[in-house]
């Protein structure tokens, strides 16, 4: 629920996945989250007074609200990582593919990106049992991440194999699996072969390699150049995402901007 600039990230998220026709989203949250099933309800007194003391802007910001989505919400009891989590979908899911959208990421500034149209229709035409997003990162940084063996370069590649969170050394691209994941449902089998692998965690991306490992074919997208990520997963990129949505914001982005050249003029250390 942490907001950049005047929404929380996870409005982002459903923004997002609402524009490319995803209307069924199940939230899977840990311990103590109530507050973002009351973010998404219906709040029609507070519609009604704002529309009587025509307060368009806000109103427009609670559009959000009005759209056909049909939220469901389920817990991850125990924090046993991102594979587990994805296991609590089971009973939800069935046995039909799914889009998983990880809340700490928004991708593209204007929650434009069509990158999980672009994933499905890949994971349709190939018959893939998973479709994962990518972008690039600094080598350096490949340690945080899943990475992918590509077969081809290319915007959509066919993935050979898949780490999760490897060294530098062990990376065997700097092809950084970036939150955006469609899925078959033969994933909740290989969840539930798949061992504790990095952190002591349940990986998604370990599973995802079974399935290669099983002959399945694993599909990459890679972000387009209009599609940044950014990671609220941290406090260093959170600051960054905060400042760059900021100073785009129409209203107050320009004041914003003088302001900060001022903080720095007056302090440039
Ligand atoms: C998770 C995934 C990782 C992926 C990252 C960003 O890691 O396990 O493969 O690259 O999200 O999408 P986490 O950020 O939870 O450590």
């Amino acid at each position: 629920m942490l907001p950049v600039g005047r929404k929380p990230v996870v409005q982002y998220v459903v923004e997002e996945l609402n524009r490319v026709g995803m209307n069924r989203l199940l939230f899977i949250t840990g311990p103590g989250k109530t507050s973002i099933e009351n973010h998404f309800d219906l709040n029609l007194e507070l519609t009604q007074t704002l529309r009587e003391d025509g307060k368009e802007e806000l109103l427009s910001a609670l559009s959000f609200e009005r759209a056909q989505v049909q939220y469901f919400y389920t817990r991850q009891r125990q924090l046993l990582g991102l594979g587990h989590a994805v296991m609590c979908a089971e009973a939800y899911v069935g046995n039909q593919p799914f889009v998983v959208a990880l809340g700490d990421s928004i991708i593209g500034k204007n929650t434009e990106s069509r990158i999980v149209e672009r994933m499905t229709n890949c994971f349709r035409e190939n018959e893939a049992a998973a479709v994962i997003a990518f972008e690039e990162v600094p080598r350096e940084d490949v340690f945080q991440y899943g990475i992918a063996k590509p077969k081809q370069k290319g915007e959509v590649f066919e993935v050979e194999d898949l780490v999760e969170k490897p060294t530098v050394e062990e990376a065997p691209s700097n092809l950084a699996v970036a939150a955006r994941y469609v899925l078959a449902p033969s994933i909740f089998g290989a969840l539930k072969q798949t061992k504790p692998g990095a952190g002591g965690e349940i990986q998604l991306t370990d599973a995802i390699r079974k399935l290669l490992q099983d002959g399945s074919k694993v599909y990459g997208v890679r972000l387009g150049a209009s599609e940044k990520r950014y990671d609220i997963g941290n406090f260093g990129s959170y600051f960054r995402a905060f400042t760059e949505f900021a100073l785009a914001d129409e209203k107050f982005g320009p004041e914003l901007r003088e302001y900060l050249k001022e903080l720095i003029d007056a302090d440039p250390s």
